[in-house]
C-alpha cells in the first residue's frame, strides 16, 4: 500500500478537490478491496466494517447505475441505507425546504450521497451541515450539468487499469465525445486528467456542444494540451482512450437538442478498424445511438467494466470518507 500524502476528504464534492497522491492512493485501494470479493471471508470482513453506520441515499434526479453501484457499495460494507428518489413522497411535499430536508437526514444518518438537478447544491447543503453540530460527509452523486466526481474517480480507475503500462494515463490522447457543453462526465474528468503529465485531450463535438469557457480556461491555466475538432473520424483514431457521451437533452429549455446535427458523433462498429489496437472504449452509460451495441463483444469495449468498477470505486471512497480505508490490508485476512 502506497503511503498517503493528501489531505482525507471531509466530502465529496468536486472534481478539483482531488490531486494525484489522492488518485494513486485510491487506485491502490481499490485492487486491494477487490481482493477481498475473491473469498466468503473477505466479504464477510468488508460487511463488519461498517455495520454500525447508517447512509442516506437522496436521489432527485433520475439513476440506474450510480443509485445501484451506491447502494450495492454501502451493502458490501454493512451500511444500513434508506433512500428517497422521488421528493414527492418527503415533507418537500408539504414546503419543507431542501435545506431543512437534508438537515433532517443529518439527524438519522452518517453519510447523505446525493444526486440533484440543481447544480452546486451539494457545496451549499455540505457548508451548511459543516456549521451544524452533526457535520456528516455528503458525496456528490451527480449535480445538473456540473459536476459528477465520483464518475470522474471510476473512469480514471477504468483508464489506469486499461493502460496496463507502469505510467498508466500519463502521456496519453483521450477523445472525449458528445455533448461536452452540458455533459457533467466529460467536466469531472477532463479536470482530473490533468494530474496526469503528457495528457493530450481530444473534444469531438458538433459546434453547438463544445466545452464551456470555464473548463477551456482550466486547461489553459493548467498547460494541459487539448484541441477542439469536429472530426470526429480522425480524433478517434489518434486516441489512446475515446469517452463517448449521450446527448443531454434533459437540460433543453426549448427542445434545442433536436435543431443540432449529431449524426457524425456516433460511434459505429465500422469505425473499429481504424481506432488503435489497444483503444479503450469507454460510456459513463446510459447510452443511447450515439454509441454501437455492436461494439459490445469488442475487447476494446471498457464501458462495462467501467460500470461494475464503479461499485468498487464507491466502496473504496465510502471507507475513506468514514475513516476505515485502514482497515483494509489484505494480511489480516
Ligand atoms: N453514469 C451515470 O451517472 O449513470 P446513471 O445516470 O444511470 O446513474
Amino acid at each position: 500500500m502506497i503511503r498517503e500524502q493528501f489531505e482525507r476528504p471531509q466530502h465529496i464534492l468536486s472534481a478539483s478537490q482531488f490531486g494525484r497522491p489522492f488518485l494513486d492512493y485510491m487506485y491502490e485501494l481499490i485492487n486491494t478491496i477487490r481482493k477481498y470479493d475473491k473469498s466468503k471471508d473477505g466479504l464477510v470482513y468488508l460487511q463488519n466494517l461498517l455495520g454500525h453506520r447508517r447512509a442516506m441515499l437522496y436521489f432527485t434526479q433520475p439513476s440506474t447505475r450510480t443509485f445501484l453501484s451506491f447502494q450495492s457499495a454501502c451493502g458490501i460494507l454493512g451500511i444500513k441505507a434508506a433512500e428517497i428518489r422521488d421528493p414527492s413522497t418527503s415533507s418537500e411535499r408539504k414546503g419543507e425546504s431542501v435545506e431543512d430536508s437534508l438537515r433532517t437526514f443529518a439527524s438519522y444518518v452518517d453519510l447523505i450521497i446525493m444526486r440533484s438537478p440543481v447544480a452546486g447544491l451539494c457545496d451549499r447543503i455540505a457548508r451548511l451541515l459543516d456549521e451544524t453540530p452533526r457535520p456528516v460527509p455528503i458525496i456528490n452523486a451527480g449535480s445538473g450539468p456540473d459536476e459528477h466526481p465520483t464518475q470522474a474517480l471510476l473512469d480514471i480507475y477504468t483508464l489506469q487499469r486499461s493502460f496496463k503500462a507502469a505510467d498508466g494515463v500519463e502521456g496519453k490522447t483521450i477523445c472525449m465525445v458528445g455533448d461536452l457543453k452540458r455533459g457533467r462526465t466529460v467536466r469531472s474528468l477532463s479536470r482530473l486528467l490533468t494530474n496526469y503529465p503528457g495528457v493530450r485531450l481530444l473534444f469531438a463535438s458538433p459546434p453547438e456542444y463544445r466545452i464551456e469557457n470555464d473548463l477551456r480556461s482550466f486547461l489553459l491555466d493548467q498547460g494541459v494540451p487539448f484541441e477542439e475538432t469536429t472530426n470526429f473520424r480522425d480524433a478517434i483514431a489518434a486516441a489512446d482512450a475515446i469517452y463517448m457521451t449521450r446527448v443531454q437533452d434533459e437540460y433543453d429549455v426549448a427542445a434545442e437538442s433536436k435543431k443540432v446535427d449529431s449524426s457524425a458523433f456516433k460511434l459505429k462498429f465500422e469505425h473499429l478498424a481504424s481506432l488503435k489496437k489497444d483503444c479503450s472504449i469507454m460510456h459513463p452509460l446510459p447510452r443511447r445511438d450515439e454509441l454501437d451495441p455492436a461494439i459490445d463483444k469488442d475487447p476494446r469495449a471498457n464501458y462495462w467494466r467501467q460500470e461494475r468498477n464503479g461499485m468498487w470505486t464507491r466502496v473504496a471512497l465510502i471507507t475513506i470518507l468514514l475513516g476505515v480505508d485502514h482497515n483494509i490490508v489484505l494480511p489480516t485476512l
